[in-house]
């Protein structure tokens, strides 16, 4: 663990400047049940490179920003009323700058400041690079899935469910947030579908979709219908691709299954109502951000995720794929993260 009195941050000093600027940062004191995190490894997400290349959802009062969801590292100092962790914990966690506008909270720098509600301790067992991968993908997945405003899953506990006889459709499960609700749905007892390339299946199968389709065919829709169509009852189904255009496809899909028609997505507050939505279907919006202030966040990071991680049951999918080393390497990794992945995380390892 460092005792070091000096923090370095990779700046985005203005909307849609490249290289970030790697530059001193004030090292920051935890709050309340705040902690201070030593950031080893992060994980690039697409609203990072967006934040960046596109200058988007920052206002201009909110430069010099620090950006960054995705964390792992260990625990250099605890807030006077956090009680579970303490220094010299390995975490992961998620960076919640994005929310709070405030760049204690960014990945991107040598010590992040993570709320209790978003952190969990990692097994000696599990690598910095492989934990990192999990901030934004499961808490979006978990805030989409479990939230009472959201989709009001059951939420998954420790040693799982017992299967409830209910299937869950992920739309996208080889992305970094379908294959955390695929991982979190079936803890909580649901059976899973999922659709990915076909390349991906192997994926699918081994964080537990019993039936995967492939959403390249030109008859994805019929081939989901037949599969499950008079076979299983539809808890729902969770959408991690934003595409309006996707979106219509599930709401077809759900037009024709029995059970519950709902269509989860991970499309945040204030986006513009969607056109043409089908009135029986209910749709629902998330905010990776929300489960830090919200009952999901204990319950999902708190309860379930540390034993799971712990119990090998949850995985660090998709993996990850280390494309560059210290803040210095964070520019490369937006840069390929704003081209688009495959069913792979991009990481950084910071030190
Ligand atoms: N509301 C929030 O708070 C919040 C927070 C975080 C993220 N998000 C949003 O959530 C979305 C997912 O983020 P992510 O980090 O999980 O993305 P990601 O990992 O970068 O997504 C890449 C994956 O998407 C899959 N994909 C692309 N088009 C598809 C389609 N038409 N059908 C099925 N799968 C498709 C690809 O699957 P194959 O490789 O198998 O082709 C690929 O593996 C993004 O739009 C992001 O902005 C929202």
């Amino acid at each position: 663990m460092s005792t070091t009195t000096t923090n370095k941050a990779a700046w985005l000093l203005t909307p849609k400047t490249t290289p970030l600027e790697i530059a001193p940062a004030p090292l920051p004191t935890p709050h309340k049940t705040e902690v201070v995190v030593q950031v080893h490894s992060v994980a690039i997400n697409p609203a990072d490179a967006a934040i960046q290349h596109l200058g988007v959802v920052l206002d201009a009062e909110h430069y010099p920003y620090i950006l960054g969801f995705d964390i792992a590292g260990v625990v250099t100092a605890v807030g006077p009323s956090n009680k579970r962790f303490q220094p010299g914990d390995r975490v992961t966690a998620l960076g919640i700058a994005y929310a709070l506008r405030d760049t204690r909270y960014g990945a991107f720098q040598h010590y992040a400041v993570v709320d209790e509600p978003v952190l969990a301790k990692i097994p000696d067992s599990l690598g910095f690079n492989d934990a990192c991968v999990l901030g934004a993908g499961l808490s979006t997945a978990a805030d989409a899935l479990f939230n009472r405003n959201a989709m009001a899953l059951d939420f998954p506990k420790p040693g799982g469910n017992k299967p409830n006889g209910k299937t869950l459709l992920v739309w996208g499960g080889a992305s970094s947030v379908g294959a955390c609700a695929i991982q979190a749905a079936k803890a909580a007892g649901y059976t899973i579908a999922a659709t990915a390339s076909a390349r991906n299946f192997d994926l699918l199968r081994e964080i537990g979709a019993e039936y995967v389709f492939d959403y390249t065919s030109a008859t994805v829709i019929e081939d989901v219908v037949d599969a499950l169509k008079d076979k299983v009852e539809m808890a729902g189904i969770f959408c991690a691709i934003i595409d309006p255009a996707v979106l219509t496809q599930c709401a077809a899909i759900s037009a024709r299954l029995g059970g519950r028609k709902h269509v989860g997505t991970v499309r945040p507050p204030g986006f513009p109502p969607l056109e043409n939505w089908p009135q029986d279907i209910e749709v629902s919006e998330c905010n990776c951000c929300d489960v830090a202030k919200n009952e999901v966040g204990p319950k999902v990071w708190g309860s379930w995720l540390e034993a799971a991680l712990a119990d090998g049951s949850m995985k660090c999918r998709p993996r990850c794929e280390v494309v560059g080393k210290g803040l210095e390497g964070l520019q490369g990794a937006l840069d390929l993260m704003f081209k688009g992945v495959s069913a792979k995380k991009l990481v950084v390892e910071i030190v």
